[in-house]
């Protein structure tokens, strides 16, 4: 396998509670991208109760992610072990080191930039309970964030806490070095009254007035933050009031939207095979469950997705794309530019567009005229 492409579609599952099905849902959801032909990474980053290969069937000692963080292999790569599933590769989070929960800050960002970089179509990462910032960190990285729920109170006031969070984390992220910007986001993350106070509109109106050349970026996140819901453990077909009201939530609390993109339904039969999910697929049982997964997967993987950043950023783009990357270039940080200049990129759109293009993406910006 080469290990200069990146991957074209990263998949996170989080939701906040234990026990809700994230991680038999990252087993099922990889198990039918692979059954379709697509080359797929199953990463177990539930550091602290990983449980995949259990899951999985797989019986034996495989190396883990605690041996990337001890330093015993220099690569993600080196801990792929092969699956019961032709193309469903995986990397193991089981093992227990102290510290391994909660890894330190640059360990979490080798770990991240390892992710990206590892060779396959599609990489699936099966990811922790809790609202803690290593698990929304992780969550941050993917290009569709899954959130997992079942229908009880408790597990959909989880998954609002954790939308909540994760946006948080995201500004967090964006802004952090950001003299007035930063600082802000840092004391309302501090509120812990979960009704009050912060939504992404009340945020960009503060953000208008004490720094209007960051507004376009905001309206940059409010378009593209847009995790996934799914609902387990439910009837097919039926969609459960409290999903509508955690969708409405999040659009009147949080100004942000989600898209409810399924339920599965609930099969006893499941706790039979929970030493092989593989094996599962091939039951009466199974099929039901599996059809929804598919058709969840159907949903979320669209023809039109961004696949990769490389082999589909654009070539050509129109004066009015143009002017609309220049206008973003114009909005942009001046610690942005460091050791460069900021003029000579709005210049070089109008002659070298995608150099530009390119700058932007590596430092971190995304935007639709971007991509094909
Ligand atoms: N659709 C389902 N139908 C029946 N049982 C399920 C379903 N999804 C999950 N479960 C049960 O819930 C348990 C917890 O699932 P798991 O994926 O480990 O949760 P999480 O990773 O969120 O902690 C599983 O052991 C399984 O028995
Ligand atoms: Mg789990």
């Amino acid at each position: 396998m080469k290990s200069d492409r990146r991957a074209k579609m990263i998949f996170s599952v989080g939701g906040g509670k234990g026990g809700v099905g994230k991680s038999i849902f990252s087993i099922a959801s990889s198990l039918i991208l692979a059954k379709g032909g697509s080359s797929v990474i199953l990463i177990d980053l539930d550091l602290g109760a990983a449980n995949l290969h259990t899951y999985l069937g797989i019986l034996g000692k495989t190396p883990t992610i605690a041996d990337f963080i001890l330093k015993k292999v220099s690569s993600l790569e080196n801990l792929l072990v092969e699956t019961s599933q032709r193309n469903l590769m995986f990397i193991s989070g089981a093992e227990f080191i102290p510290g391994m929960a909660n890894p330190a800050y640059w360990i979490k960002l080798k770990i991240m930039k390892h992710i990206k970089q590892l060779p396959a179509d599609f990489i699936v990462i099966d990811l922790g309970a809790g609202v803690h910032f290593n698990v929304l960190d992780f969550f941050g990285i993917s290009d569709k964030g899954i959130i997992m729920t079942v229908p009880e109170p408790g597990a959909v006031m989880n998954a609002y806490s954790f939308l909540k969070g994760a946006l948080f984390r995201k500004l967090q992220g964006v802004f952090r070095n950001h003299p007035d910007i930063g600082p802000m986001i840092d004391s309302e993350a501090k509120k812990t009254d979960e009704g009050e106070g912060f939504s992404l509109e009340w945020f960009s109106e503060k953000v208008k007035i004490s720094a209007p050349d960051m507004f376009p970026i905001i309206e940059e996140i409010e378009k593209t933050f847009c995790p996934s819901l799914i609902l387990n453990r439910l009837s097919e077909g039926q969609e459960h009031i409290l999903v509508r009201n955690l969708v409405n939530l999040c659009i009147e609390k949080l100004g942000i939207a989600v898209e409810y993109v399924g339920n599965i339904p609930d099969v006893r039969e499941i706790t039979y095979y929970l030493l092989n999910i593989p094996k599962f697929y091939f039951t009466r049982e199974g099929q039901q469950f599996f059809t929804a997964v598919q058709k969840i997967m159907d949903r979320l993987v669209k023809p039109t997705e961004i696949k990769s950043q490389e082999s589909r950023t654009k070539v050509d783009f129109t004066d009015e794309e143009v002017k609309e990357i220049i206008d973003i270039i114009q909005t942009l940080d001046d610690s942005f530019f460091s050791g460069t200049n900021r003029d000579l990129w709005k210049l070089r759109m109008y002659f070298k567009p995608l150099q530009v293009i390119n700058f932007l993406i590596d430092r971190g910006i995304k935007h639709k005229s971007f991509y094909i």
